[in-house]
């Protein structure tokens, strides 16, 4: 494409992971050129620059004083990342982020709000701007097969990290709740939010069994929808199979089961495979199934969803400010029910979104 967008990206360590195979090459160099690279340790900066051949901006500042940068990759520490997203969208920069977007959510709702008033495009990795096809299916499934109420959603997620303290805010329990469901389990928290509407109250359980973080590495949390709803989230860096990033699903409704990613894995794993099971007279029956590549499931970054909502395009159906912060509501109280050892209701009185009819 001729017409790519310039983006400069902030936070050059897993931000550098995203410039070398998101954007010089892979599915976002289709719709962005790199403009620059800036981390706020200069001597990365200037080494990142001089790799890609691009510009090494000394500050923030600096790349929204570029008129030639059109959009912001921004990839430092969760936490005020709001406010560097309003700096942005003020400067005349549009944003792409990724997970957790924030650790305030009523920080996130103010800014994601006043992006949208300044016609400023703010988009993340999780929740993403438009409905991933793995639950594009779920909705579907729901309606066509008349699956009736949401009952449970099980999520697990695990991979195999063996980490030391570095004095970063993966080691701050404030900056870093319930560490394995801040860092993978965020995803399904996201996810589960978009499709069961507002939480009502959670509780975390922890463990640290390999890790040499004063966070955990072992970790469940289950939360209670407004609509009754049971969520399960498990996310671990203990477990060593090979299966990295797992990511298991099964969401059972009134009137049937949905398996996203259930069976063991095949080697490499390109695909995500689905399956729908219902009654069929006494016992249970496969009705349905999809395969969708593994690039392109929930939590994927979507360059060109970015790319046509920058040049105007009205994208339908995307998740709303509400969904963002309603998903970092569940995030507060978890790390309020780390610190406590309770149940800890979800303090979303900001929050307007509501579940879906009768769920
Ligand atoms: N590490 C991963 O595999 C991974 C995967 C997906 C998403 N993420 C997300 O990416 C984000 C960053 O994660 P990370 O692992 O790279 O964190 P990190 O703390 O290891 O690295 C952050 C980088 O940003 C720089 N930085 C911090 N504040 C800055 C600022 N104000 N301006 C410019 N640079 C700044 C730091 O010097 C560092 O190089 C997090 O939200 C994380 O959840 C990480």
């Amino acid at each position: 494409m001729n017409d790519k967008l310039k983006i400069a990206v902030v936070g050059l360590r897993f931000g550098d992971h995203v410039v070398e195979n998101q954007i010089v090459t892979g599915r976002g160099s289709a719709w962005f050129s790199l403009a620059g690279v800036f981390d706020i340790k200069s001597s990365v900066s200037q080494a990142r620059g001089s790799h890609y051949g691009v510009k090494s901006y000394s500050s923030f500042q600096a790349i929204l004083a570029d008129p030639s940068v059109n959009v912001v990759g921004l990839f430092t520490p969760p936490g005020g990342r709001a406010e560097m997203v309003r700096e942005a969208i003020r400067s005349g920069k549009h944003v792409i982020t990724t997970k957790p977007f924030e650790i305030d959510s009523a920080a996130a709702l103010a800014v994601l709000e006043e992006a949208e008033a300044l016609g400023m495009v703010v988009h993340l990795n999780s929740p993403s701007p438009k409905m991933p096809p793995d639950w594009q299916y779920v909705h579907d499934w729901r309606s066509r097969y008349s699956l009736g109420r949401p009952i449970a959603a099980h999520f697990s997620t695990w991979a195999s990290y063996r980490e030391k303290p570095d004095g970063g805010w993966y080691d701050d329990a404030k900056r870093c709740p319930a560490a394995p469901i801040f860092r993978l389990g965020i995803y399904s928290i996201n996810d589960m939010v978009r499709f069961m509407g507002p939480a009502e109250s959670v509780q975390v359980t922890t463990s640290r069994l390999f890790t040499e973080r004063p966070t955990p590495d072992n970790a469940e949390l289950t939360i209670r929808f407004k609509n009754g709803c049971i969520g399960g989230i498990f996310a671990s860096f203990c477990v060593n199979d090979g299966n990295s990033y797992a990511d298991a699903v099964v969401l059972n409704f009134e009137n049937g089961t949905v398996y996203l990613n259930s069976a063991p894995p095949k080697s490499p794993r390109r695909e995500v495979h689905m399956q729908l099971v219902i009654r069929d007279g006494e016992g249970p029956r496969m009705v349905d199934q999809a395969v969708i590549p593994f690039a392109d499931r929930a939590g994927t970054y979507q360059w060109e969803a970015l790319y046509r909502a920058i040049k105007g395009e009205k994208l339908e159906d995307t998740v709303t400010p509400a969904q963002i912060a309603e998903g970092i509501a569940v995030v507060e109280a978890m790390a309020k029910a780390e610190q406590t050892g309770t149940r800890v209701l979800v303090n979303n009185p900001h929050v307007v979104a509501k579940a879906p009819a009768r769920c």
